[in-house]
């Protein structure tokens, strides 16, 4: 029995099968151009397959092509505005299934085309490159021939599409590069840029380029196999720039030589996986427009006091595996200070951080939906604060040194939780109070059940008490374990001497294996007061989904606390 939280949700997306498949065409009130039409269908016959059904609707003997699957035209002239026709993958086998074939040339009699979204599909016949006549249509202010296996260079010709906005050339699999981008300036008007996965490793030059297209809102170079980002600049031109994505990149040099960090007004900044090192620099602390700071991953860096502080726009912050050490309640001084804080994503595993969890950090940061410090030295308890975060729906504090007792306070509130992980702490002792988990039915435990006289006695009076958790097993149940693992699981409420009296106990459950490290034992527990526990429940009885509260405590010191009792 592998418990695996994620796996549920992964399946799910495996299943899923995008068939995104262009947009209605607007009713038209004027029929389609003769010429431009011929046009559709000349492309419709370089098509050799088309397992989406894409082109179903393009017809022959249908004249109005205006009304055809992901073609738009004016209404006023009938001329073709927009050629929307992106396939989709195949998620289950991770597979391109859109159309097969080749663009045809013929293309360029849409004389008024302004949009041509052809991503996703297999187009890269007959040559395996971009088409170099692509350069020639002109009207164009969008193209996106993102995730079209094209393999070769990039064709200078592009250059020639002087009306062009946005240029997304991502994800181009087969291996494209290009050297020369010399060319890129001469899309004046260009506000969006996506070269993910084009190799740029030969374009030293990259900054000094991006820098005289002054109108650039958004500049994706990830996985570009760039070499540095600590060009010069004497000049800042990119002052619109709000996005930019540098990550999985290979800048091997200290995060303050970058050439970025005067842009102060970027809202969003990924530097993940890029090899940067030492302090990050105190130009940083000024760029309050961040929404998302991403520098996980980098070789190790450290931080000012304070550095953070003022960054009272930032919703995600990802610092995962990017720190050399830290004791948390100076780096709870870093983080943002403000009197509304907008963190929703806090992320700093992998870091070893210690010091203990500051009650603070649960009150500056109310709004948490994600937050995650596995893998890292922190010591102390769980604070109680952690449970008025009532958006809270990720929670990872895996690997660290806490300790303590975690009650029913710690998730008073947290009505969003859908995935707790706990384990490989010092800590958890769980208390559960019977005088209120205790209806234990349909929460899908499993493992043998601790033994513990007033469990019996729960169990002789609600004999449906396990009802659901078809996992579990050992007496009462009539179920005998399978006796792989075994170890002996005890309650509290085997020595109680008051028989009856609704006395706190600790309480285990939940049994499954792992060879890790030696043996683990996880807990699989869920623990919320029966009321809204149960209010809970209904909600997400209807969307078929499951809570999950995972705690694994290494077979170490679980086995050390059942001897010390
Ligand atoms: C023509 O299309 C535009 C949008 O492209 C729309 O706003 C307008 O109402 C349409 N006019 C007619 C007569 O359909
Ligand atoms: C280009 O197409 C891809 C896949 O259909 C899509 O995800 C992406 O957002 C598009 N790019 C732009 C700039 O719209
Ligand atoms: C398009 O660009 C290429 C290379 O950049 C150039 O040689 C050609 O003259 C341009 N064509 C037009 C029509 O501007
Ligand atoms: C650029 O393209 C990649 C791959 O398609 C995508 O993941 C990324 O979100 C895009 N960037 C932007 C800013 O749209
Ligand atoms: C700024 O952009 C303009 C217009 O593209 C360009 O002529 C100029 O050289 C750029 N300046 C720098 C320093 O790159
Ligand atoms: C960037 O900022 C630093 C300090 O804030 C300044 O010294 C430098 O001249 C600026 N560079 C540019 C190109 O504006
Ligand atoms: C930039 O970084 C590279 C290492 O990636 C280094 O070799 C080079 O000397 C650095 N250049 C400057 C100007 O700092
Ligand atoms: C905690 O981390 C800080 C910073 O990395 C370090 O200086 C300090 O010695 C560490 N304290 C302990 C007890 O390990
Ligand atoms: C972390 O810092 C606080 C305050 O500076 C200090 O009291 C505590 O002992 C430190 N913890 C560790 C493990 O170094
Ligand atoms: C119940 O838990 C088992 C593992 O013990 C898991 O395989 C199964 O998917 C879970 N069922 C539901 C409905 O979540
Ligand atoms: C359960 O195990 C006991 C001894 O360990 C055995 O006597 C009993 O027959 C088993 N019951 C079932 C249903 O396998």
């Amino acid at each position: 029995m592998n418990m695996n939280p994620t796996s549920k949700p992964l399946l799910l997306l495996g299943s899923l099968l995008l068939l995104a498949a262009g947009t209605l065409p607007l009713q038209a009130t004027t029929a389609c151009v003769p010429r431009e039409r011929d046009a559709l269908l000349a492309f419709k016959r370089g098509i050799t397959s088309d397992p989406l059904g894409l082109l179903t609707s393009w017809k022959e003997d249908d004249h109005d092509c205006c009304r055809w699957r992901g073609v738009t035209c004016s209404n006023l002239t009938g001329h073709v505005l927009r050629l929307h026709l992106n396939g989709g993958y195949d998620l289950d086998r991770f597979e391109l299934v859109g159309l097969v074939g080749e663009i045809s040339p013929q293309l360029l009699h849409l004389n008024h085309i302004e949009h041509l979204d052809l991503s996703i599909n297999s187009l890269e016949e007959p040559s395996g490159q971009i088409p170099k006549f692509l350069g020639s249509m002109n009207s164009l202010r969008y193209l996106n021939l993102s995730s079209i296996p094209f393999t070769g260079t990039v064709p200078p010709q592009l250059g020639n599409l002087s009306n062009l906005r946005y240029l997304d050339l991502s994800d181009m699999e087969g291996g494209v590069h290009l050297t020369d981008i010399s060319w890129l300036p001469r899309l004046g008007s260009l506000k969006f840029l996506n070269l993910t996965y084009i190799d740029l490793s030969a374009a030293s030059d990259w900054p000094y380029v991006m820098n005289m297209i002054p109108s650039l809102r958004v500049l994706s170079l990830s996985f570009c196999r760039l070499q540095r980002a600590n060009q010069s600049l004497t000049h800042f031109n990119l002052t619109k720039l709000e996005k930019l994505d540098l990550s999985m990149n290979y800048f091997d040099h200290p995060y303050a030589s970058c050439w970025f960090w005067n842009l102060t007004i970027l809202k969003f900044l990924d530097l993940s996986q890029n090899r940067l090192y030492d302090q990050l620099p105190i130009a940083l602390g000024d760029m309050t427009s961040l929404r998302v700071l991403r520098i996980s991953n980098n070789d190790l860096g450290s931080m000012a006091p304070n550095l953070l502080r003022n960054l009272c726009n930032l919703e995600v912050l990802d610092l995962d595996e990017s720190l050399s050490g830290g004791n948390m309640t100076e780096l709870f001084g870093s983080l943002p200070q403000c009197s509304s804080s907008k963190l929703s994503e806090l992320k700093m595993s992998y870091n070893n951080i210690n010091g203990s969890l500051p009650a603070g950090l649960f009150r500056q940061f109310p709004n948490l939906v994600t937050l995650d410090m596995s893998i890292n030295l922190i010591t102390g308890p769980l604070p109680v604060e952690i449970g008025m975060l009532d958006s809270l729906t990720y929670l990872n504090l895996r690997g660290n040194n806490l300790e303590g007792v975690i009650t029913e306070e710690h998730f008073v509130s947290l009505k969003s939780l859908k995935y707790i992980d706990l384990s490989d702490n010092q800590l958890l002792k769980i208390v559960v109070d019977p005088g209120c988990d205790l209806d234990l039915s349909y929460n899908n435990l499993s493992g043998t059940i601790p033994s513990g006289s007033q469990l019996g006695t729960l169990y002789m009076e609600h004999p449906d008490m396990y009802n659901g958790n078809n996992g579990l097993c050992g007496p009462p149940l009539r179920r005998n374990c399978s006796g792989d693992i075994e170890p002996r699981q005890h309650g509290y409420g085997d020595d109680n001497k008051a028989g009856h009296v609704p006395e706190p106990m600790f309480f285990y459950l939940g049994l499954v294996s792992g060879f890790i490290a030696g043996l683990w034992v996880v807990f699989c527990i869920i623990l919320f007061k029966k009321t809204w526990r149960i209010a809970y429940f209904r909600i997400f009885d209807k969307v078929y989904d499951k809570i999950y509260v995972l705690a694994v405590v290494t077979w170490a010191s679980l086995f050390q606390k059942m001897t010390a009792q």
